[in-house]
């Protein structure tokens, strides 16, 4: 049953083949961040079972899915998570998106229930802004300080920290991140990404442009990593990682995943909501089928000439 998946890995239509799967696992959320793409799903308030979800993953590893990143919401919020976890097939690497509230009382228990490393979002070390980005009148960012030091103490390294670029607010404290990603001599890699506009926040996106040559210009080695084609900047012994998704053909030449909405529908493009395929039913032996039916809908959302909006600029 579980031989390696990688003589029947799954290639779509363009020619990628899907190595990672991104599950949502709850919409639900304990903030409300002012820029947030919630993967892209309007949700319908469902989540899956543990059985569920352990069925898509082990279906997905027999055709040569081998990394999986479990997103939310925010996934901390589900309690049986370590049982999740417990329960999926080897895999070559188990990731998990956070804002890192909750990290600091699970770090030690996920890393044991078999969770590699963690992304946790961390957007400025300045608590006024943090409360006012993530629309949370509690003081969430001395939580997060401590979730990714024990995430780090538990080994669920390299941790990254994602932070999304935002005009007038963090743009200013890409230095101040450097310096405090530096403090954990490699086992905390920071990652820019660049805002997409899903909630009418253009006025907030910062020209990835400038603030990528300005990393060139100081970084010692630069790196390219097979997902999307994204930059990896060597600055003075600390990592940065440049993720560029508005209006990047090669990000999406580059796209190797394939999305589980929370409530179980695989999704082939975070930008698009037309084309889901549902498997919240699927037993064992329908999910192959299930399965490759969306990745035959992948479609890169940006093409040469295909701006942002989605509408055509040349044919
Ligand atoms: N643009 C770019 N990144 C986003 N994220 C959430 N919304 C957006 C957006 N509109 C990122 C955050 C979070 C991760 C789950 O997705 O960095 O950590």
């Amino acid at each position: 049953m579980n031989r390696s998946g990688a003589d029947r890995a799954m290639t779509d239509p363009y020619g990628r083949t899907v190595r990672s799967l991104r599950m949502s696992v709850t919409n639900r959320c304990n903030l409300n961040c002012i820029y947030c793409h919630k993967e892209g799903d309007p949700g319908s308030g469902g989540e899956m079972s543990v059985g569920t979800i352990v069925n898509i993953v082990r279906a997905a590893a027999d055709l040569g899915i081998d990394r999986l990143k479990i997103s939310g919401g925010e996934p901390l919020l589900r309690n049986d998570l370590e049982e999740i976890l417990a329960a999926l097939p080897p895999l070559r690497d188990v990731s998990l998106t956070t804002n890192g509230v909750f990290l600091k009382e699970r770090a030690q228990s996920l890393k044991k229930a078999g969770l590699d490393r963690v992304n946790i979002s961390l957007d400025t070390l300045d608590p006024a802004k943090s409360r006012m980005i993530t629309n949370s009148k509690k003081d969430v960012l001395g939580d997060v300080l401590a979730g990714i030091e024990e995430a780090v103490r538990a080994g669920l390294t390299p941790v990254k920290l994602n932070m999304v670029l935002l005009k007038g607010l963090n743009e200013t404290e890409i230095e101040d991140m450097i310096t405090f990603t530096r403090k954990f001599n490699g086992d905390v890699i920071l990652q820019l990404i660049e805002l997409m506009d899903f909630k009418n926040v253009a006025y907030l996106h910062v020209n990835a442009d400038e603030v990528e040559d300005a990393l060139l210009t100081r970084a010692t080695d630069v790196k390219v990593r097979q997902l999307h084609h994204r930059k990896k900047y060597m600055i003075n012994g600390a990592e940065v990682e440049f993720v560029r998704p508005v209006d990047n053909t090669e990000f999406c030449a580059n796209c190797n995943r394939l999305r589980v909405t929370a409530d179980g529908k695989l999704k082939p493009c975070l930008l698009v909501n037309d084309n889901l395929v549902d498997v919240s039913d699927a037993g064992p032996e329908e999910l192959p089928a299930l399965l490759k039916l969306a990745v035959s809908r992948r479609v890169p959302f940006y093409t040469k000439g295909r701006k942002h909006n989605g509408s055509r600029t040349d044919s």
